[in-house]
């Protein structure tokens, strides 16, 4: 062999373990890897990965203007309520997790919505003590106190660097003047007009007078909400939640038999939370607390995987999904006991999240068999003490990093619109137990933990979330999709560490969920038959998704390089950077 090309392979060799998330990253290997049939987009100075191509390039403005990765944040967020109607929202809630460059620390934006005061567990059963669904997804009950504007405001008060009014001015112009209605728009009222009609309100803000979608290439104007956006602009947190705004909202409350009072809007607060932090093959993993479930599951899992040589097993080969599959049921079962807002019931997070339970869980998993999820019962070694949200991420030129996910809870919420403020209402009084025991919208069952408490807040799947190496801001993901998120969440998490693929890949290759109950596989389409007969072989029953699964929002931060990656299951999407 000559020379030069036994130095090249040992050079491989050397370089090789370097390239899979474990060893210090390779300087010399190319920024993008050819070898991936998926690319990011790859820019220097800014990023914002979104669900819409106008909001990310109004968050993109911002920060060309010299704004943080907050104020682009901020500016997004109020953005895609003007242009993506189905999850952008003023009216519902979400979760912002922050990375401050200043101080090298994060924070967690908790801005869930609460309970109404009045709301009691029972509040959704009938008199023959059934459920009424009708009620928990389409009604003015349906609504929590919307968070949004809370958590948004507080953002901006407290990290932007920029004036609220000069971060919100897109986001009014846009509501004003109108937008092109693109492919995606068109498609995504399309899929809700029949039940949008059903409500006056909603129906004259997103249809047609023949009660069809607006056309592909027309322009769409919310004067509306452009007023709503305006007395925030100028008002800030009380122009949303004392005023006219307040008051129109309580009154379309009293019009439909709701709940929300104006006590309630009056008493909501944004809260700042300590992340949940976790780690994986030495990489950090920092994410989502309660009252979302998904940080902590999302670590759990990662601590129970994290001792198999995931990398032997190989990507997506049964022997891998097997084991995916597993943990996703010790960590769905744990959910169903232990989480809920932590404000109201004690959530054991710090046990839920330490390696000595993984390795308790993981003597639980038959490496060659499905165990039903009959037989797995939440906590079992858990010693005593002793269907649309959206996600977006943004990083800046300073190092700032923001993961974002907010929703209205179903694609366009409850479907009502208050009068006068060109907004849709949430249905996340849904994520409650609305009665124990029986599953949800996202066929998640959970216990009395999570029973409906007036300011309560509902528990959620919701999971930014975000990676360290070596200290530094490396991974910023995230995804709707209610019970989906987490699994979709954790295997990108695990695609690029375990498996080290670029960004672009960890988002497109297929993916699998299991949420314990009901005792299926959902595979999304790509995995092998083969692969497929073989864990049916192992006992699980395996479902191809009727959907895909989950659509992350990604930016990977790579020795001074911005990669991002939209996730391509769903129209739309966009990386604006510079
Ligand atoms: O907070 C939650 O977990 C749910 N309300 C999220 C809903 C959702 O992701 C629907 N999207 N597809």
């Amino acid at each position: 062999m000559p020379h030069r090309l036994i130095v090249a392979l040992a050079l491989c060799l050397v370089l090789a373990p370097v390239a899979n998330g474990r060893g210090p990253v390779d300087t010399q290997a190319p920024i993008i890897d050819f070898g991936s049939r998926f690319l990011p987009v790859v820019a220097r100075q800014g990023m914002v990965v979104g669900p819409e191509r106008l909001a990310s390039e109004i968050g993109l403005g911002i920060l060309a203007r010299g704004g943080n990765a907050v104020d682009a944040a901020v500016a997004t967020g109020f953005a895609l309520a003007v242009t993506y109607p189905r999850a952008g929202n003023l009216a519902g809630g979400g979760f912002m997790l922050v990375h401050l460059a200043e101080g090298n620390r994060q924070t967690l934006i908790d801005y869930r919505e609460t309970a109404p005061r009045s709301a009691d567990r029972d509040l959704f059963l009938n008199e023959a003590g059934e459920l009424d669904n009708q009620r928990v997804y389409f009604s003015h009950q349906a609504a929590g106190v919307p968070g949004t504007v809370a958590g948004l405001v507080l953002a901006q008060t407290r990290y932007g660097s920029l004036p609220l009014a000069e971060v919100m001015a897109p986001a009014i112009a846009l509501a004003e003047n109108g937008l092109e209605v693109s492919f995606a728009l068109n498609l995504e009222i399309a899929a809700r007009a029949e039940r949008l009609a059903l409500n006056p309100e909603a129906r004259k803000l997103f249809l047609t007078p023949a009660g069809a979608a607006p056309e592909v290439g027309t322009t769409w104007r919310q004067p509306e909400l452009a007023w709503t956006l305006r007395q925030i602009a100028e008002h800030g947190h009380d122009g949303f939640y004392a005023g006219e705004v307040a008051a129109r909202l309580v009154a379309e409350m009293k019009a439909g038999n709701g709940l929300i009072t104006a006590e309630d809007l009056a008493g909501y607060r944004a809260l700042e939370r300590e992340p949940v932090r976790g780690s994986f093959q030495g990489v950090e993993v920092v994410s989502t607390p309660p009252p979302s479930s998904g940080g902590v599951h999302i670590i759990q899992m990662l601590n129970i995987l994290e001792g198999y040589d995931l990398a032997a097993m190989g990507h997506n080969s049964a022997a891998y999904i097997h084991h995916l599959a597993e943990a996703m049921k010790l960590a769905y079962a744990d959910r169903s006991e232990y989480l809920a807002d932590p404000d109201f019931q004690p959530v054991p997070v710090a046990r839920l999240v330490d390696k000595d339970y993984a390795a308790r869980q993981r003597g639980l998993i038959d490496s060659t068999r499905a165990t039903p999820s009959t037989e797995i019962a939440p906590g079992r070694v858990l010693l005593d003490e002793s269907r649309d949200t959206t996600h977006y991420s943004v990083a800046d030129r300073f190092g700032n990093v923001v993961s974002n996910t907010y929703t209205l809870n179903f694609s366009f919420g409850s479907h009502i619109a208050v009068p006068g403020t060109g907004m849709l209402l949430n249905n996340e009084m849904a994520d409650f137990a609305a009665n124990p025991g029986q599953p949800n919208a996202f066929g998640l069952v959970e216990s009395e933990t999570n029973k409906i408490e007036g300011g309560k807040r509902p528990l959620s799947s919701m999971s930014p979330t975000m990676l360290f190496r070596d200290g530094k801001p490396w991974l910023a993901t995230g995804s709707p999709g209610g019970s989906l998120i987490i699994t979709a969440v954790l295997q990108t998490v695990l695609n690029a560490t375990a498996f080290d693929m670029n960004i672009a890949s960890a988002a497109a290759e297929a993916r699998v969920h299991h949420q314990w109950q009901p005792d299926k596989l959902v595979v999304e389409q790509g995995i092998s038959p083969d692969t497929l007969r073989l864990l049916e072989g192992m006992g699980h029953t395996v479902d191809l998704a009727p959907r895909t699964l989950g659509r992350t929002q990604s930016i990977m931060l790579e020795r001074g390089y911005l990669l991002g990656a939209t996730d391509t299951r769903r129209p739309g999407g966009h990386v604006a950077s510079y």
